[in-house]
C-alpha cells in the first residue's frame, strides 16, 4: 500500500463517537467537504469522501464485494463469526455483477411495486391502530411507541408471517443491523449478534421447510417460487436476502420517522406547511431524506488504482462514501442546510445510488408519507417533551433512542 497522505486527526469519522458531533455531524461533514474531500482516515483505515459528485462516482464505480468469505476470515485467524459471513456473502448488498445483477432480477419478481401498492392501506390500518393506543394520554415515545414497531409490523405483513412475530423480528432486525451500519464493533455484543442470526435463520428456514404448514401468500413464498430463465434462488440464498431486506428496512425507515419529526418539531412553520398540505407529502419525504438521511454512510473497494480529487486510491483499498455529507454538499444543492419541503431539484444519494440503489426505496417512500401524514394529521400541536435527546451509536444507521413528545389528546 502507497504511503498516505498526512491526515488532521479532527477530522476522522471517529468523531461521531463523541455525543456532540453525533447530535450534529453536520460541521464535521462540512469540514471534510471543504478541507480534505478525499480523506485518508487512518483510524479508519480506510478513504472518507464526502463531495455529492465523489460519493455518487464511488457508489457507480466501486466493487460492493467488502465481506470476507468465511474462508478468508479463517486464514486470518479470525474463528467463531463465520455464520454472520456465510450470510453475508450471499446478500445483495454485498455482491458484485453478474451475480449480484442475477440475484437482485430474481427478488425483484417477488418484490414489485404492484405488491407494495397493494399493501397500502393494510400500512394506514398498522399505524393508525398504532396511534390509537398512545393518542389518550397525549404523549408518545415517537420511537418505540410508533417509528419502531410500524415498519416491523408492515414487514410482517409483506412476508407473509404472523404478524405477532414482529417482536422478535425487530429485536433480530436490531442486532444484525449493527453489523450493517458501523464501523467500530463492541466485542461483547458478537455473541448476542451470534445468538440473534442463528435464530432468524432457523426461523426462516422453518417457515419454508415446514412440510405440514404451507407458506402463506407474501414476500417469502415469492422469493421461494422466483424464477427467471429457469433458474431460482437456492433456500440459503433466499433466506439471506430475505433478511438483508428485512434489515434494509428496519432501522432505517424508524430513524427516517424518528429524526424527520424531530426535524419538523425543530422547524415548527415547515410542521404546520406540511400539515396544512398534505400535497408537499411527496417533495417533503425527499426532502427529509436528503436532510437526515436515515443510512449516513457505505462501504466500497476500489477495483483499479483511481484518481479522486488530488488523491489516488489504491486497489483494493476500502473506502466510506458518506451519502450524508453529499446531500449537504452546496455544489450540487441550493442552500443545503435549508429544510425546503418543496424543493424540486432533488436527486439525493439517501436510497444509494446505481446498481444497489435501495431495493425497497417505494414501500419506504410510502411508509414515510403515510406515516408522517397520520403523526401530523393525529397529534394537534405536536412539541419536544424532553430537554435532551440521545442518538443511536450505530454511527452509519443514524436515529435517536427515543423521541418524547405531547399533543392535545
Ligand atoms: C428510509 C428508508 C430506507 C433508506 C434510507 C434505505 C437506504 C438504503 C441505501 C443507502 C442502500 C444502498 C446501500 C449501498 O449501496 O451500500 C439500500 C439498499 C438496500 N435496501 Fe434500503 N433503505 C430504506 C428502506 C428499505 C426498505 C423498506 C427495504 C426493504 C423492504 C430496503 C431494502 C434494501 C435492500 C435489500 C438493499 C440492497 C440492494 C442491493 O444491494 O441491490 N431498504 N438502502
Amino acid at each position: 500500500m502507497a504511503t498516505k497522505p498526512a491526515s488532521d486527526p479532527s477530522l476522522s469519522l471517529y468523531r461521531l463517537l463523541d455525543p456532540a458531533v453525533l447530535a450534529d455531524p453536520y460541521p464535521l461533514y462540512a469540514r471534510l467537504r471543504e478541507e480534505d474531500p478525499v480523506h485518508w482516515d487512518p483510524f479508519l483505515h480506510c478513504w472518507v469522501v464526502t463531495r455529492y459528485d465523489d460519493v455518487h462516482l464511488v457508489l457507480k464505480e466501486f466493487s460492493a464485494d467488502r465481506t470476507p468469505s468465511p474462508d478468508q476470515l479463517r486464514a486470518l485467524g479470525i474463528t467463531g463469526i463465520e455464520p454472520i459471513a456465510e450470510l453475508m456473502v450471499r446478500q445483495m448488498l454485498f455482491l458484485d455483477a453478474p451475480k449480484h445483477t442475477h440475484l437482485r432480477k430474481l427478488c425483484s419478481t417477488a418484490f414489485t411495486p404492484r405488491r407494495v401498492e397493494l399493501l397500502e392501506a393494510r400500512i394506514e390500518a398498522i399505524a393508525d391502530r398504532l396511534i390509537d393506543r398512545v393518542a389518550p394520554t397525549g404523549r408518545m415515545d415517537v420511537i418505540n411507541d410508533f417509528a419502531a414497531p410500524f415498519p416491523s409490523i408492515v414487514f410482517a405483513a409483506l412476508l407473509g408471517v404472523p404478524e405477532e412475530d414482529h417482536v422478535q423480528l425487530k429485536r433480530w432486525s436490531a442486532d444484525f443491523a449493527e453489523m450493517l451500519g458501523n464501523f467500530q464493533h463492541n466485542i461483547d455484543r458478537i455473541a448476542q449478534v451470534l445468538r440473534s442470526t442463528a435464530e432468524m435463520v432457523d426461523y426462516f428456514r422453518r417457515a419454508i421447510e415446514e412440510e405440514d404448514r404451507p407458506l402463506a401468500d407474501g414476500l417469502l413464498k415469492s422469493l421461494v417460487e422466483a424464477e427467471v430463465d429457469g433458474e431460482r434462488l437456492s433456500i440459503d440464498e433466499v433466506i439471506a436476502n430475505a433478511i438483508v431486506t428485512m434489515v434494509g428496512g428496519q432501522e432505517t425507515t424508524t430513524n427516517l420517522i424518528g429524526s424527520g419529526l424531530l426535524t419538523l418539531m425543530r422547524q415548527p412553520d415547515h410542521l404546520a406547511e406540511l400539515r396544512d398540505r398534505p400535497e408537499l407529502l411527496e417533495t417533503g419525504v425527499e426532502e427529509l431524506l436528503r436532510y437526515e438521511s436515515p443510512s449516513q454512510h457505505t462501504g466500497r473497494i476500489c477495483r483499479e488504482d483511481t484518481q479522486l480529487g488530488d488523491r489516488v486510491i489504491g486497489k483494493g483499498e476500502a473506502v466510506m462514501a458518506v451519502m450524508a455529507a453529499g446531500n449537504r454538499d452546496p455544489r450540487r444543492f441550493a442552500d443545503p442546510d435549508a429544510l425546503d419541503l418543496s424543493r424540486a431539484d432533488n436527486r439525493h444519494l439517501a436510497f444509494g445510488w446505481a446498481a444497489h440503489f435501495c431495493f425497497g426505496a417505494p414501500l419506504a417512500r410510502m411508509e414515510g408519507r403515510i406515516a408522517f401524514r397520520k403523526l401530523l394529521e393525529r397529534m394537534p400541536n405536536v412539541a419536544l417533551a424532553a430537554d435532551t435527546l440521545e442518538w443511536r451509536e450505530n454511527l452509519g444507521l443514524r436515529g435517536l433512542k427515543a423521541l418524547p413528545v405531547r399533543f392535545d389528546s
